[in-house]
């Protein structure tokens, strides 16, 4: 499906966008391994978010909705049962990374897999430590890539230091550390988004954390709870930003999640010169939720490198279009991850950015951009990844000219509605 953009002259409204990503795949996750029920209200509805629940119901647990509310009757750490076939998480790579941290501790065996991106990418940075816990694990060259066949068994703790700032390798050992004998401890060089140690607390888990440093014993169980999931951050990320971009401009947000290991885009935002308030600031099941006033800005480009980096490392590409109408130079460096997302991300800015006439350099871990406060409406990609889709959908905006999405489906693995929301 092609989608064609055109120019805005003005957006107004008050909006929602759905439920968090990360937060609504651990609540699915950790509520299938809880003791007792755990209801989740505004559960995002995204395809990764359907991928996740689809695994869990192969696994055994079963999902009640009933309007906002969706009841998963939690089977406690070691009843899922086996699956009659291949787990298949499509497209979601925090799926597959997690879901992977249970499958090692079960009674069986199991075969997941995904997509053609999920396909390409890197895994070893779960199995090597996964395997360092006794975790019996086979897959494509050297256990790198999917399908992973998993037999589940007792596990040992570890002393691990990931050698990358990623939230799914963190929570992926983390969820492990649950079946293991004594107390696991894991460390990454930058904090990457802390969702897992907040519901994991929240649902009765004690955690040691200090810094970038995190402890956890083994045989701990989780108990079901009620877990509310505020709007996406890295999907209103794309609201913010076409507000700010498009002239006469004011939007209001509702029930946005402002943790602060994912508002690195709101801190380089208003560094460059963006006009968010954040308001009502308030705390649901242990996340901070606000709602947030943007208005139209004039910017100006920015430098950004190390540990900011995972803080903001979704919404790269929706920044970079933000930096192309943005006046004077940005430079995005220590982003080399972008590589091995959905697609490659560095490269997929570059190109469509490109397209569009704005003044673009590729470097190897990130991308320099010369703010020119032009765009031009053409034809671009999306790559099969949906953050490509939704930041060129609002580069489409300020075009001059019509701008078409191709293939702009993709969306829907985060942000189903978001063409008619805009
Ligand atoms: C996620 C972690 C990040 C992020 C992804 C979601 C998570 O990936 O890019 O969209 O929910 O844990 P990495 O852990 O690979 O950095």
């Amino acid at each position: 499906m092609n989608k064609l953009i055109k120019r805005s002259s003005g957006l107004h409204g008050e909006i929602k966008v759905p439920g968090d990503k990360s937060i609504s795949i651990r609540s699915v996750m950790f509520g299938s391994i809880a003791e007792g029920d755990t209801i989740v209200s505004s559960l995002g509805t995204g395809g990764d978010i359907q991928s996740a629940v689809r695994c869990l119901k192969q696994l055994g647990i079963s999902f009640e909705e009933n309007n906002d509310l969706v009841k998963i009757r939690g089977k406690g750490l070691y009843e899922l049962s086996k699956p009659s076939s291949i787990l298949d998480v499509g497209n979601s790579g925090t799926t597959f990374r997690l879901l992977s941290g249970i499958l090692v501790g079960q009674k069986f065996e199991s075969t997941i897999t995904g997509d053609e991106s999920i396909q390409g990418r890197p895994m070893k940075r779960i199995t090597v430590p996964l395997k360092l816990m006794e975790a019996e694990i086979k897959g494509k060259d050297g256990d790198n890539y999917a399908p992973l066949t998993i037999k589940g068994r007792k596990l040992k703790s570890i002393k691990y230091n990931s050698l990358v700032a990623s939230a799914q390798v963190k929570s992926s050992i983390m969820l492990a550390a649950l079946y293991a004998d004594g107390i696991t401890q894991i460390s990454e060089p930058y904090k990457s988004r802390d969702h897992t140690e907040r519901m994991m607390e929240y649902m009765g888990v004690k955690l040691n954390i200090d810094g970038n440093n995190i402890s956890i014993e083994g045989g701990q169980s989780l108990q079901g709870k009620e877990i509310f999931i505020p709007g996406d951050i890295s999907s209103a990320a794309f609201f913010i930003a076409a507000a700010l971009i498009v002239n006469n401009s004011e939007i209001f947000l509702k029930n946005i999640g402002i943790n602060p290991t994912r508002t690195g885009i709101i801190d380089i935002l208003k560094k460059m010169g963006a006009n968010i308030d954040i308001t009502n600031i308030r705390e649901k099941n242990r996340e901070p939720v606000a709602d947030l006033i943007v208005k139209t800005s004039e910017l100006n480009g920015v430098e950004i490198s190390g540990e900011i980096i995972p803080r903001i490392i979704d919404e790269i590409p929706i920044l970079s279009v933000v930096s192309a109408l943005a006046s004077g130079e940005t430079i995005i460096k220590d982003a080399a991850e972008l590589r091995v997302k959905e697609t490659d991300r560095i490269k997929a800015v570059v190109m469509n950015l490109r397209k569009m006439g704005a003044d673009v350099e590729e470097l190897q871990d990130g991308l320099v951009i010369r703010g020119k406060n032009k765009l031009k409406g053409i034809e671009v990609e999306s790559f099969g990844d949906h953050r490509i889709a939704l930041a060129f959908a609002v580069a489409g905006l300020t075009a001059d000219g019509d701008t078409t999405v191709k293939d702009a489906e993709w969306t829907d693995i985060s942000f189903p509605g978001f063409f008619e929301l805009l």
